[in-house]
């Protein structure tokens, strides 16, 4: 049986951090009601000559340095973004070309804040089928971009960056079994609602979000992907050595982790100073936690996330 694996991450975060000190002076918020509410203490923010595919090559070329790998090794590149580069062509597109990589397939994923989990089931499917030696997979994101910097509800919550991970096939897992999600139905509680028609933007071109809805939705969905992973797998929730969920808000992390009975050190936790990096936020938290030398092999990990659309899954894997 052929099963993939992760041989090597790497993440990015822009020079610039802004903290919630700085916001305190651009809207009316405190640092405390940041903190308490939410447990961001700061985020990065990209430079304006900054693009998601330049944040995405930083990221790939730690991920391909961990994992041994040059641009001949990879056959195919999958980039998860909400803000890419320009409408067309793709960031995965562009990327390959920053990274020197010659004809492979490059295509972007959009599922939001879960797109990093769309996009690395999706090119586990290809490694299993034998189709190449290695994929790149890769969350990039500048949120800062689409972001109303008026509004208080909003603004504070969201922060730049890229993880990156490159997946190899093996005899061994590696990745055992991913479970993806979407319901269409709520796709307004968390949205970009504008367009560009004729040269022009057409409704709001900035994050809307109906916070409340939206806390309670994941806290439901981001409990029972869990169980299901676990399920599929004949494991218990306490065999998870590692869980590393979307970085949103530490409330909903200690909220599922609780109704999960997850103990909080086995939680990777990074949005106090990442804040949510919607696509970037999987990979950034789980390269932080593989460089600290926290995740061990032989380990059961399992990634999970939700966001717009609605979207959620989750990816069960023994490091
Ligand atoms: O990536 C996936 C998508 N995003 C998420 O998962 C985020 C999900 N939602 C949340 O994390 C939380 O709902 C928020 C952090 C967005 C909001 O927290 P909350 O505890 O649900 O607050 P709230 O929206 O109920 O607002 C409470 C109060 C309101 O004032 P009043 O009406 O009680 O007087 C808000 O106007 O807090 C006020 N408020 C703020 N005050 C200071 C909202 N934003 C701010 C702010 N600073 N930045």
């Amino acid at each position: 049986m052929m099963y993939s694996r992760i041989t090597g991450t790497g993440s990015y975060l822009p020079e610039k951090i802004l903290t919630n000190h700085d916001l305190e002076r651009m809207v009316d918020t405190s640092d405390e009601w940041i903190r308490t509410r939410t447990g961001i203490t700061q985020r990065h923010i990209a430079a304006d000559s900054e693009m998601a595919s330049d944040l995405a090559l930083h990221a790939s070329r730690a991920a391909m340095d961990a994992a041994g790998v040059t641009a001949e090794d990879i056959g195919l590149i999958i980039v998860a973004t909400t803000t890419p580069d320009v409408i067309f062509p793709s960031t995965a597109c562009i990327l390959q070309d920053k990274l020197g990589v010659k004809d492979c397939p490059a295509f972007d994923v959009q599922a939001v804040c879960s797109g990093f989990i769309y996009a690395l089931a999706t090119a586990d499917l290809f490694i299993r089928a034998g189709k190449y030696r290695a994929a790149l997979v890769v969350g990039t994101e500048i949120y800062s971009r689409i972001l109303d910097w008026t509004d208080r509800a909003t603004c504070v919550l969201f922060g730049d960056g890229a993880g990156a991970v490159v997946l190899t096939p093996s005899d061994q897992p590696g990745i055992l079994s991913s479970h993806l999600h979407a319901d269409g139905s709520h796709s307004k509680i968390l949205a970009v609602p504008g367009s560009i028609c004729g040269g022009k933007v057409q409704g709001k071109p900035f994050l809307t979000m109906e916070g409340n809805t939206v806390f309670k939705f994941a806290v439901k969905v981001l409990e029972e992907v869990v169980h299901e992973a676990v399920a599929e797998n004949a494991l218990q929730v306490s065999d998870i050595d590692w869980l590393i969920p979307h970085q949103a808000n530490i409330r909903i992390i200690l909220s599922t982790a609780k109704k999960l009975g997850i103990p909080m050190e086995k939680v990777i936790a990074t949005l106090d100073s990442h804040g949510n990096t919607s696509a970037a936020s999987i990979p950034l938290a789980l390269d932080t936690a593989v460089r600290d030398g926290r995740i061990q092999s032989g380990q059961y990990v399992l990634l999970e996330g939700v966001g717009g659309g609605f979207t959620w899954g989750a990816v069960l894997l023994r490091w």
